[in-house]
């Protein structure tokens, strides 16, 4: 955390005027010397319709909040229900959904466009990390994903992972070192 606020190009430029200015009243803790500091928020949006993707999920749900990260919070929203308030209150987000027609899901295209305009001056740097899960093709949605993600000017902090057909051990292990490694990037 001091390294990431330390440079400055991971630093929020600034957040939009209006209502989505300010970062929603988010846990506090104490820190050195005895001052309040807020706590780290690590949002995850996914859709996660089917076993295969939710089984993803569940595993960087485990890192993410596995008893060696302390001082993180961790909120998860489904894709539908997700708000650029969301985005405005997290201090990282990892993304998750399944390849459809060469595409990420419907559900988190919409997540992005409606939240695009609202964060994008108040994200920059935010860092992210992602999963997609598919049965024939993944690179698509992981394409599509990244390049949203980049426009935002968000910075990956974990490689992608991606998954075709029924995940393994492996696989969920790869799903769980992304929630873990994107959950420690925020600890102080
Ligand atoms: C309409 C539709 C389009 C899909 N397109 C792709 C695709 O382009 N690439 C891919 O790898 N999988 C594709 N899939 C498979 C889904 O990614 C897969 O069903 C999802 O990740 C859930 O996995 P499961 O069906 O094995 O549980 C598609 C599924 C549907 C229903």
């Amino acid at each position: 955390m001091t390294a990431r606020r330390a440079d400055p190009r991971h630093r929020r430029r600034h957040r939009p005027a209006g209502g989505l200015s300010r970062r929603l009243p988010g846990r506090a803790a104490l820190g050195a010397g005895g001052t309040l500091a807020a706590v780290p928020t690590l949002l995850i949006v996914h859709h996660t319709p089917s076993p295969a993707t939710a089984e993803m999920f569940d595993a960087v749900l485990r890192g993410a909040t596995d008893p060696e990260i302390t001082g993180v919070d961790v909120v998860r929203r489904a894709a539908l229900a997700a708000t650029a308030s969301d985005l405005l209150a997290a201090d990282g987000v990892i993304l998750g959904t399944p390849a459809n027609i060469g595409y990420m899901s419907g559900a988190l295209k919409h997540f992005f466009d409606q939240v695009y305009y609202p964060v994008l001056d108040g994200t920059r740097g935010l860092p992210y990390g992602a999963f997609v899960h598919g049965n024939l093709g993944t690179e698509g949605a992981v394409r599509a994903v990244e390049s949203i993600a980049d426009g935002l000017g968000w910075r990956r902090v974990a490689a992608t992972v991606q998954v075709a057909g029924s995940p393994g051990m492996p696989d969920l292990r790869a799903c769980w070192e992304l929630g873990a490694t994107v959950a420690a990037s925020l600890m102080s």
